[in-house]
């Protein structure tokens, strides 16, 4: 079931004019169902004006201190954001989602690895996680985190950082990429760009001493960072991307021909917390996951969009066709993962797990 769990805010936070950051109150009966990894984002679900409203933000604490604290950044005319920057308040009660997600590598305390991580605005959430969560855990493995914003009034977590700097001196090295404020060295001036990572992969960090990267932001940022690194020899198996959208924008369905299909109907079995529900839908009218809401199945999903992953699932039996992801890493795609609100069955039978994780 797509469960969510009333929990309180404990904590509300204004970390910069345009930015709050909210801790949300566990009952120690859901301390397992919330216990995240680093790197993981919750859904959120409210009502406003009327609307059913469900947005993804990421965990930003780290996971030794079990402390679900998310940061919300106002977007123009967003919703949700501008909902929770003006009227939440300490006490409220928001509808949340167990953590989700696998923006994160596995963590040993024998590594000597140096992570390396790009981040831009909000981006720095599930950065922040990463960053605690593994100089804590790896006691000889580094870091670096190149952070953009356009000036240093709109640095999220700027205190929280730099204390994290005093602590780990020589395990974190730190580069504030600013568009809009003038900074000594030329280098980190700009906007993190294909062009601004390739110089900093030229000038500043040493491409083959990187273990692992990680990249959050927007999609322009993600792809240009993601290209350089590749560029500079940095596999990709070892760049991890999680992207920041809203949604990508809506492409209408390309219906495969009637003469390309040898079924027009499919009958779908959805297995979730170990519950088998049937139902049939038509092909390539609508996605997999309308249609199973259309059948009164508690699905899954948050942004219905082949972003955030929430409705992510295993195929069992039979095919579909996706159509756009920003979720799902080719290793996933391999093992048959998809995500529903961007399937569309192609056999006369389908099976979906969202019960597996491997
Ligand atoms: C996995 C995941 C994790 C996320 N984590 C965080 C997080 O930790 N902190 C955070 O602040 N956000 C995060 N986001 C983005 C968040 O889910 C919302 O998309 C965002 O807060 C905007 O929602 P809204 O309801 O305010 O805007 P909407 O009402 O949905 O959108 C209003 C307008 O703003 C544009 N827009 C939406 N999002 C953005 C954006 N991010 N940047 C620029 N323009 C935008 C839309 O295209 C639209 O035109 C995450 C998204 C995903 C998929
Ligand atoms: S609901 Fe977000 S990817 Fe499908």
């Amino acid at each position: 079931m797509s469960q969510f769990y009333p929990l309180s805010v404990a904590d509300l936070r204004q970390e910069t004019r345009d930015c709050v950051s909210i801790t949300f109150a566990v009952p120690p009966e859901l301390e397992g169902a919330f216990r995240y990894q680093q790197g993981q984002h919750l859904t959120l679900r409210t009502t406003i004006d009327g609307e059913e409203v469900r947005r993804s933000y990421s965990i930003c604490a780290a996971v030794q201190e079990q402390r679900l604290r998310v940061a919300v950044k106002r977007v123009a005319g967003g919703l949700f954001s501008g909902w929770a920057n003006e009227s939440l308040r300490v006490g409220d009660v928001v509808e949340v989602m167990p953590p989700m997600g696998h923006f994160h590598v596995p963590l040993d305390p024998a590594n000597r690895k140096h992570y390396l991580a790009f981040a831009a605005g909000s981006g720095i959430t599930p950065i922040l996680s990463i960053i605690k969560t593994t100089l804590l855990a790896e006691p000889h493995s580094r870091f670096t985190l190149v952070y953009g914003n356009r000036a240093s009034s709109s640095v999220i977590f700027k205190e929280e950082i730099a204390d994290l700097k005093d602590q780990y001196l020589e395990r974190l090295n730190l580069a504030f990429v600013m568009s809009r404020e003038q900074q000594d060295i030329e280098l980190f001036n700009g906007r993190i760009t294909h062009d601004k990572a390739a110089q900093i992969l030229r000038h500043w960090v040493k491409p083959e001493d990187v273990d692992v990267a990680f990249i959050c932001g927007p999609e322009d940022m993600m792809l240009g960072v993601s290209a350089a690194l590749q560029e500079a020899g940095v596999p990709k198996a070892n760049i991890k991307i999680e992207l920041f959208a809203a949604a990508a924008p809506k492409q209408a369905h390309k219906a495969r021909s009637q003469d390309a299909r040898a079924h027009h109907q499919t009958e779908v079995t959805v297995i979730m917390d170990g519950h088998h529900s049937h139902f049939v839908m038509d092909q390539d009218k609508e996605s997999v996951l309308d249609a199973g809401i259309k059948a009164g199945i508690d699905m899954r999903y948050s942004c219905k969009g082949g972003v955030c992953s929430t409705c992510r699932c295993k195929v069992v039996e039979g095919q579909v066709d996706m159509d756009v992801n920003y979720a799902l890493e080719d290793y996933e795609i391999a093992r048959g993962f998809v995500l529903s609100c961007q399937s569309f069955p192609t056999t006369g039978k389908l099976i979906l797990d969202f019960d597996s994780a491997e």
